[in-house]
This record gives structure tokens, sequence and C-alpha cells, in this order.
């Protein structure tokens, strides 16, 4: 049983293989948070409360005479609010009377068979296909309730036993006489009473997403927040809380990422007792639910991992949750297309000569899907026009859209389509049909960006235009594929089909109509592929990738920057969600000039395919990209599915980047390194190998150099050869793909 609830001590046990996670009712039915980590074997971690009297640090009334107990300096499983825990806290809200209060107490739990779902909004699958079984899965759900206003605080809890994952979620019910107003709602609260942490987080902008950053927790707040309509390119939602001295392959780590896509928050504090909270949630400066009498609402799901051995193992656990529950089990075991997007081939300068021309270059390379991306619709020629029109741009393709895809497939390959469903042009025949469809307030003009409002996707009608625009294209045409982008931040959150008082709800709302149309849409298409796409990265969240088995990771495309960008993401992503394309060099980005090789192996660390004009090519890149195509096709499993370890980390290492892919029985590994940075006489690189067997010999294939897995790992391996005509060559960035196969 991997939840157990001792009716005699009050003490609830988590168990996954390797971790534990305790919880125990107190004598005033305060739930207290005892312990989160590596397996504890049962062990009732009261032990470490310590319950002194702290001055300043005040009494719930039941407790007047036992100073050293306080909701201020005790382990709290979830908090109140206004009623004496005077740290961050879980939730705000104000009734009807204006009271601020909030004072959480037992009700009830239960345990179930299987996974709790969550209305509305992704979660992590119990159940996938023949990935997940419900067998291998408990629920709890635990209610806490302020008896006095009768609202109810349901905290879920899904323990995948064999995944060392824990799942928490939070709906929040009405049980009372009168409305409340929510004015914050986490998903989880989890304190840390000893220890020092240092708090790893992913920031970013457009064309720079997921860049990791190590910060100590201090005496202070840190929060990490997207207020922009979207997970964001400038914050993901997922941090990392780790002991100081943890680094990728020692030390204790535990992840917390939520399964959202819109406004989120994570706030970290150390408070004056040394203990450290950790809340997560919806991001509230604009939050308001008005929560009516029988209603719920629900804080997003946050997966939560422990790791003992570092911050590859961590990785390691989030992708696999991620392939195997996160994403659509159908994907698991299909072999994604290679394909070819004329983005930075052509933008919006295309015909249907010319996207055919790419087809047949791209058939011939042995490509398996092209995706027609931004400029096919309306009148759009540049980005100032037509969103919302999802009409083929008949100037642009007069013999329609149909009649290209066609032409496409009649080349042997699958044919995807660029979309920007949540947005709208002024300069669109939508606008001018339903103005009030995009959001802006009463009698003012709305922020621009990007030349583009947002669409109001918490109404019905919108929902329903769109996914009726879309069916039938995508029913028309054939359509396989979707890039589903999204290209400016959120601003102006204001619906005019809610009241005044309801317009605090818009963002999350927002958020879960773009679920439903995406539900309703693979409903209806249950073959149809979607890659998440913001402007690059700028949503890509575990959210995304329960509808889509991959996001493109950035719209940066060259490799050296790749590297940092999907470095970063591999910390919570596996590299089978990462869109990643081998682009032209000079990169359109940076200017930067590598060499097809190198971008090559980055691009292959991804779902891969190319974005450049394939008509341009000479004949020798095009055997290059062939042999790429080829040598992709032959390691997919072993990229895809393998485990992944970094085997450099950006802190410090600047010269070159190395990752390895190691097959679940050991039998072979992929090691990549690019050099990133130029130096004149040049360091030799080296690295020590992980996951290998240790009592196995392997083989580089292609030479005849046989090394024992131990001297890989333990000895390590040297790059000299990498680096012997670097610096002043025309291959200033080289890269390398070592396969090791065992013999032994
Ligand atoms: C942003 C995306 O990230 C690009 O790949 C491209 O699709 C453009 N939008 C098109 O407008």
């Amino acid at each position: 049983m991997s939840i157990v609830y001792n009716e005699e001590s009050k003490l609830f046990i988590l168990s996954t293989k390797h971790t534990e996670y305790q919880m125990k009712i107190d004598e005033i039915g305060i739930l207290q948070h005892l312990y989160y980590g590596a397996t504890v074997g049962g062990m009732d971690m009261s032990y470490q409360i310590c319950q002194l009297d702290r001055g300043f640090s005040g009494n719930p009334y039941e407790y007047r005479s036992e100073r050293g107990k306080s909701l201020d300096t005790l382990p709290q499983e979830f908090t109140g609010a206004n009623v004496g825990d005077l740290r961050i806290s879980s939730l705000s809200i104000k009734s009807a009377n204006g009271s601020r209060s909030c004072d959480l107490r037992y009700k009830c739990h239960e345990i179930r068979k299987g996974k709790y779902t969550l209305k509305d909004l992704p979660y992590v699958r119990g159940h996938n296909g023949d990935l997940a079984i419900e067998e291998d899965v408990q629920s709890l759900i635990i209610t806490l309730w302020d008896s006095l206003i009768g609202l109810e605080v349901k905290l879920h809890y899904g323990v995948f036993e064999k995944k060392d994952v824990i799942t928490r979620a939070m709906v929040m019910v009405n049980n009372g006489k009168d409305w409340i107003r929510v004015n914050k709602l986490s998903s989880v609260c989890i304190d840390f009473p000893h220890g020092r942490y240092d708090l790893i987080h992913f920031y970013g902008r457009h064309c720079m997403e997921r860049q990791m950053e190590r910060v100590p927790v201090k005496h202070d707040i840190i929060s990490i927040q997207s207020k922009r309509g979207m997970s964001s390119h400038h914050h993901n939602p997922f941090v990392i809380l780790c002991d100081a001295d943890t680094n990728q392959n020692q030390g204790c780590a535990y992840g917390f990422m939520m399964m959202y896509s819109g406004n989120h928050k994570t706030e970290v504090e150390k408070d004056y007792l040394d203990s450290t909270r950790l809340v997560m949630g919806l991001q509230n400066s604009n939050f308001a639910w008005r929560l009516e009498v029988g209603e719920s609402v629900t804080a997003p799901e946050v997966i939560m991992t422990y790791a003992k051995n570092g911050l590859n193992q961590l990785s390691r656990t989030y992708h696999h949750i991620i392939r195997e529950n996160v994403v659509d089990a159908k994907y698991y075991n299909l072999r994604r297309p290679v394909l070819i997007n004329n983005w930075e081939a052509t933008y919006f300068n295309f015909t249907e000569e010319k996207i055919l021309e790419i087809a047949d270059s791209a058939k011939e390379l042995g490509i398996d899907m092209l995706v027609l991306d931004d400029g096919w619709f309306g009148k759009r020629n540049d980005d100032n026009t037509s969103l919302g029109d999802w009409f083929v741009n008949q100037e642009k393709l007069p013999s329609g859209l149909k009649h290209l895809a066609d032409g496409v497939r009649e080349r042997g390959l699958k044919f995807g389509l660029w979309f920007e469903p949540e947005m709208i042009s002024e300069d669109s025949e939508l606008f001018r049909e339903h103005p009030d469809w995009a959001m802006a307030d009463p009698e003012r003009k709305p922020m621009y960006s990007r030349n583009q409002l947002v669409l109001d996707m918490s109404r019905k009608d919108v929902q329903d235009y769109l996914f009726d625009r879309m069916a039938e294209i995508i029913r028309d045409a054939n359509i396989y594929y979707i890039k589903w982008d999204f290209n400016r931040s959120v601003s102006n959150f204001y619906s005019k089909a809610l009241p005044s008082d309801r317009q605090g709800e818009v963002a999350h709302r927002f958020m879960l109509g773009t679920y439903a149309l995406l539900d309703r849409l693979l409903k209806e298409f249950p073959e149809l592929m979607i890659e998440g796409c913001a402007g690059g990265g700028g949503r890509f969240d575990a959210g995304m990738l329960f509808y889509c088995p991959q996001i493109w990771t950035s719209d940066d495309t060259d490799p050296v920057a790749r590297l940092q960008i999907q470095s970063g993401t591999s910390y919570g992503y596996p590299v089978s969600t990462m869109g990643s394309h081998v682009s032209a060099s000079p990169n359109h980005q940076t200017g930067r000039r590598t060499s097809l090789n190198t971008r090559g192996i980055v691009a292959m660390s991804g779902t891969f395919g190319y974005e450049l004009d394939l008509t341009k090519i000479t004949k020798k890149e095009k055997e290059l990209m062939k042999k790429q195509i080829k040598d992709f096709r032959r390691f997919y499993w072993l990229i895809q599915h393998g485990e992944y370890y970094r085997l450099t980390d950006d802190r410090d290492e600047s010269y070159f980047t190395c990752w390895e892919f190691v097959s679940a029985d050991k039998s072979e590994a992929l090691v990549n390194i690019v050099i990133t940075d130029v130096h004149a006489n040049p360091e030799i690189p080296f690295v020590r190998l992980q996951g290998l067997d240790a009592d196995g010999w392997y083989l580089v294939e292609g030479t005849d150099k046989k090394y024992t897995g131990q001297a890989l790992m333990n000895g390590g391996v040297v790059f000299g050869e990498l680096v012997a005509n670097c610096g002043g060559s025309d291959d200033n960035y080289p890269g390398a793909q070592y396969h090791l196969i065992r013999i032994g």
C-alpha cells in the first residue's frame, strides 16, 4: 500500500519506491507536514518538530496556554489565512462580511485506488494506454475546512509508487451560506523545517528560454512568476530545491513542476527560524474568483519528486513521468515525423510552387512531413493582419490549401499546418465582425504586441468559432499535424462576457478555454498531432504536454545557443518533447556560423527536423543531411527513450557541452559533445560518462577502440581529436557523436 493512515497516531504516510511523505493531524485538527524525502521506513517523523515558545508567534485559541504551539512556527501542510501563520500563505480569501480569515482544520479523508482526475485541467494520467495502469497509483483526498464559513479545501495527492512521483492539486469548494472571494489559489504548500537550500529555476526571454539559475534561499521571499497569460519564456513553472552541495550526480533535490500554461507563481521563503516554505499555484496579482455557494475552483496539479542522487536523477524521473503519464500514450511507440518547416526558408514569402519544390527536396533527403508555417490564411503577407481569418489566402495559394496539401502528400510527405488560434488581428474579418471578442478594457485602447490582440478564450462562442474553423480546415485538407503558436504576452485581461466582479477570473478562464479547445479538437481528430509553440518556447510546460507531445523549444535555432536552452529545458522535460531543427548558417537569430554537422548533433537531441531552404543547399550538404536523417532514425529509440545525462554543467563549463543517452539495458550509449567557445591553443575536454555497465566492455562504433564501463565512468574520456583543429578553422564549434556498443 503506498498510502497508509494510522487512526491512532493520525499519521498519513505516502510511500514511493525511494521516497516517503508524511503528514499528521494534531489535537486541534491542524494538518501538519512532517516529512518529504528519502524513505525513513515508516518512522513517525514528528520527533523532528520542536515546539518551543518563540516570541511574537502567537497561538491558536485552543493552545493559548501552550505557547510552543504556533501556526507561525509549526510545519503546515496547507495554510489558512489571517489566523496566525505569518509566513507566505497558501490562500487568500474574503468572506461576504469582509473577513479575510480562514482557519483550516481536518474534516475527513478518502484513500482511493487509481489516480484522481481534474475537471477542465490537465493532469498526470493514472491510466495511459499500455504505459500506465491505475493499479500502480493510489490517491488520497484530505478535506480541510473552515467550519464557520463552510469553505472546504480538498488536498489531492496521487502516489505513483514505481515512478517516485507524488502529484498534488487542490480543489476549493464553497459549502457555506454566502459567496466567498478567493484572491489566491495554490496547489502546493510544503514546509522544510530543517536544512539549507538552493533554489534552481529557469528564467529567460524570447530566443533564450529556460536558462538555469541557482540561488541560495536566504531570509527573504523569492518569487518566480508569470503574469503574461502564458507560462512564459521568462519563468518556467518548474523549480528545484536542493542542498547547497548537490550537483548533477550527487546530493538531494526536490522538484516541483506545475502542469499549467497560464499565470503561475512559486514563492520560496526562509523564515526567522530557518525553516523553508514553498508555495506554488496561480499568480494572484490580478486574480479574484467569486466562489458561489455550491461551486468549486481547482488549483492545477503539481508534479513532485525527490532525488537522493543529484540533478540528473531528478531530471530522469521527470522524463519518465512526462513520457509515460503526461504525453498521450499513443506517441510513446510512434516514430514522430522528421519534418521540414518553411518558416526560416521563406518566412511569409512563398507560393505553392516554392513549397512543392521544398517538398521535392525534402522527399529526396528522406524527410517525413512538410509543415506550412505562418502566412497561408486571410490576407496575411506580414504580421500586421488576418489572425482569426482561418480561410486560405487566395492570392498566395490560388488553388487552395487542399490542393497544396495533396501535392505534398503525392510526394510521399505528410502535411502539417500552422495556426495561432488564440489571437486576432485588428485588420481581420473576424475583428470587424466581433470586435468584442478581442480582450480589452471597456473604453480603453488595448495593448498591442506583434501587431495583434488576444482573443477572449474564456468565451464559449469564441471557442466554438475556432473549433468550427479549424475543424473544417483539418478535415478538408486532411491535416496530420498542427503547429499551435502564441506570439505575445497577454495584457488587458478583460472579458466583455463576464460581469464586473468576475474580471479577476479572466486569466484563469482564458487558460481553461484554451485547454477546452485543445481537448475538443483532439477528441474530434484522434489522429491529429499538435506541436505547441509560443514564439518559440514561451509555453513549454507540462500542461501543454498533456495535449501536445512536443513543443517548439525556442525561436533561436543557433546550435550553440540552443545547447544552453535545451540543457536548461532538460532539467524537467525529456528530449522527446523538444522541437529542434537544423537551420541555415549563418544563423538567422545570432549570425553565428556553424557546421552542418554541429547543427545536426544539437537538433538530434530533440524531435529533429529542418528549417531552411532545401532548394538552395549544396550537393555535399544534401549528402550529409541524408546521413543525419539515417543516423537519427537509427538512434531514434536510444535518444527518445534512453536515460539522459548532462555530463557538463553550464556553471562550471562554458567551453564545451557534453551529454549522453544510455539505453535502459545499458547495451548502448550515445555521447554528444559540442565546443561552445573558441579557445586558442585549447584545453582538452574531459568528462566522466554515466550510467554504463561498470562490468561491461564498450566498442566505439566505427573504430576499433574498446573501453571498460568502469574506465569510461571512473577514469573518464578525453576529446583531444575534436579540438585539434579548433580556433581559426572553418568549424570553430565542432561537435561529435560517439555510439558506444557493449560487446562483453
Ligand atoms: C513564432 C514561431 O516560434 C516561429 O517558429 C514561427 O512559427 C512564427 N511564430 C510565425 O509567425
